[in-house]
């Protein structure tokens, strides 16, 4: 478990280049939540799960105050390099989302691309729980998470993208189990360097599937209100394949 996180943490930008590329998008569809649902003034923001820190550092560098946490060193060593080489002052720790160990000191937290999934649903409402004592009264918490139930089981996928002169080759298969409501993420990333070495991992996770409405259900237990919106819009449609989950303390 958690190859992705660890081994390949020097290469997590380089597989996600194009998502990194979306972030500015979501950091103002984020912005848009905590001017219209957060019921306090947003300046302190927990960022969870917060990997190489690509929202970490858009949220530092629009002025928030932000905290970065995540469960694995590695990638926290990349997200530290980055913040100092943008001259930004974000405090990175490492731990687990689901022992925060705030009480009440944050306006927002938040948890993105798809981390949440991360979570079954007893750990879930844990992590609730968790944010829930992390933030000030009024607060909100933000996270994504897409419906693999649609079109998650087709693969293999395949694509290349380069880093540093190595290129990488990347192999994507998600096995869906319905009954379930789990999602087998496996993936083989195969290095090949300038010398013409080579090296390859094998990333085996499993993801847990929530709809819409189980996420409110849930979310309902712990926050006074709570949303589900689409992608990047402050509604939910039909189609939507992408939901921000928001819930207000
Ligand atoms: C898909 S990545 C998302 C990273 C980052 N939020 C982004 O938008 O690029 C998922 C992250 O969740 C972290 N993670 C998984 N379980 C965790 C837990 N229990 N507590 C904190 N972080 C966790 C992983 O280490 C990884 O960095």
């Amino acid at each position: 478990m958690h190859e992705l996180y660890t081994v390949l943490a020097e290469y997590y930008d380089a597989i996600y280049r194009r998502r990194a590329e979306r972030v500015r998008d979501e950091i103002d569809f984020v912005e848009e939540i905590f001017k219209a649902d957060a019921k306090r003034d947003v300046k302190k923001i927990l960022d969870l799960a917060c990997g190489t820190g690509n929202p970490t550092l858009e949220l530092a560098k629009r002025g928030y105050e932000v905290t970065g946490m995540d469960l694995h060193e590695e990638m926290l060593e990349v997200a530290k390099r980055k913040a100092k080489r943008e001259g930004l002052t974000i405090e990175f720790i490492q731990g687990n989302a689901l022992e925060v160990d705030s009480n009440q000191e944050f306006d927002a937290v938040t948890m993105f691309f798809s981390s949440i999934m991360y979570f079954d649903e007893n750990d879930i409402k844990k992590l609730f729980s968790s944010v829930v004592k992390a933030l000030k009264s009024g607060g909100v918490f933000v996270a994504d998470f897409p419906c693999w139930f649609y079109g998650g089981s087709d693969g293999p996928i395949v694509w290349d993208e380069s880093a540093d002169g190595e290129k990488l080759v990347i192999t994507d298969w998600r096995i869906v189990e319905p009954g379930l409501q789990k999602l087998h993420f496996k993936r083989l990333v195969q290095i090949l360097k300038p010398n013409g070495e080579t090296k390859s991992f094998f990333v085996n996770d499993i993801l847990h599937i929530y709809t819409p409405r189980e996420m409110r259900v849930l979310a309902k237990e712990s926050f006074d209100e709570v949303k589900i919106y689409g992608h990047l819009k402050r509604r939910l449609d039909p189609n939507d394949r992408r939901y921000w989950l928001v819930g207000v303390k």
